[in-house]
């Protein structure tokens, strides 16, 4: 695992947009991971810039997105699908029949978990994985006993997630389900891309970079992944032990000059 810290959220996100842009240069048919949140948008408005401004081509890119509420229809804002086509989507020369996330309002929501994780398989399998954590440690939306080797599936979401995420519901009660691709499902991608931003994010980070790996935070499970890069912003590496240690290996280490 590699742990970069960067020394605010602006430069964090910058740098996974980067990331993920060279993954796509270096390979324009890429199967690529994505997450939601709060902590997504800005890389989307970087991955957004540099289509308009580099011509980043999105034109051959297959995207798989890790969750989305069960209930929730495509056309409602709350929902991941709606999220994705106003943070990324619409910005890029993307397909829309190459962007896919599970259909939250399936009636048989075990079918549409076992064809997510076949369409995956059949695209060749993701490429690249960006990740965001959530304050209970999930990675999408593997909430604390989702098994290490768990698949796509239907989940209850925690009570801290459901405090974490009710802002974007407001008044309204938001759904207590929905569907997740499963670690096991993640641990696969060829690689993998976290950042986590902010002060809310630090107690986690620590648990999950530095603790042992335990079904109870689910982006533990990262430790296992031969090739995951994790970034930082000062805040959120505030409660990590080996941070000097971590720095060195930015700034020492080849693979890193073209982001530092
Ligand atoms: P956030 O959510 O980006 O809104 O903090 C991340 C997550 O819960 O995975």
């Amino acid at each position: 695992m590699e742990i970069i810290i960067q020394e605010n959220a602006e430069r964090a996100a910058r740098m996974t947009a980067k990331l993920i842009a060279d993954a796509v240069r270096e390979k324009p048919t890429l199967v690529l991971g994505l997450a939601t949140g709060g902590t997504m948008e800005k890389v989307y408005e970087f991955l957004a810039e540099f289509h308009a401004k580099d011509s980043l081509d999105f034109s051959r890119v297959v995207t798989f997105n890790l969750d989305e509420y069960v209930g929730l229809p495509a056309e409602d804002p709350r929902s991941y699908r709606y999220y994705m086509e106003e943070h990324l989507f619409r910005h890029v020369n993307i397909k829309p029949e190459n962007t896919h996330l599970p259909d939250g309002t399936a009636s048989d929501l075990k079918s549409e978990c076992q064809r997510y994780e076949e369409l995956i398989k059949s695209s060749g399998g993701v490429d690249l994985q960006l990740l965001g954590v959530g304050r209970s440690g999930h990675i999408g939306f593997n909430e604390p006993l989702s098994a290490l080797r768990s698949r796509t599936r239907a989940t209850t979401l925690s009570p801290v997630t459901i405090e974490q995420n009710q802002i974007y519901f407001g008044e309204s009660a938001m759904p207590s389900r929905a569907i997740t691709v499963g670690v096991g499902t993640i641990l696969e991608s060829r690689r993998c891309l976290m950042l986590a931003l902010g002060k809310q994010k630090a107690a986690v980070v620590a648990k999950a970079l530095e603790g042992p790996i335990s079904s109870m935070i689910s982006a533990s499970a990262l430790q296992l992944h031969p090739h995951c890069t994790v970034i930082v912003d000062e805040e959120a590496a505030a409660d990590l032990k080996e941070k000097e240690y971590y720095r060195l290996i930015f700034k020492t280490e080849p693979d890193w000059e073209a982001y530092r």
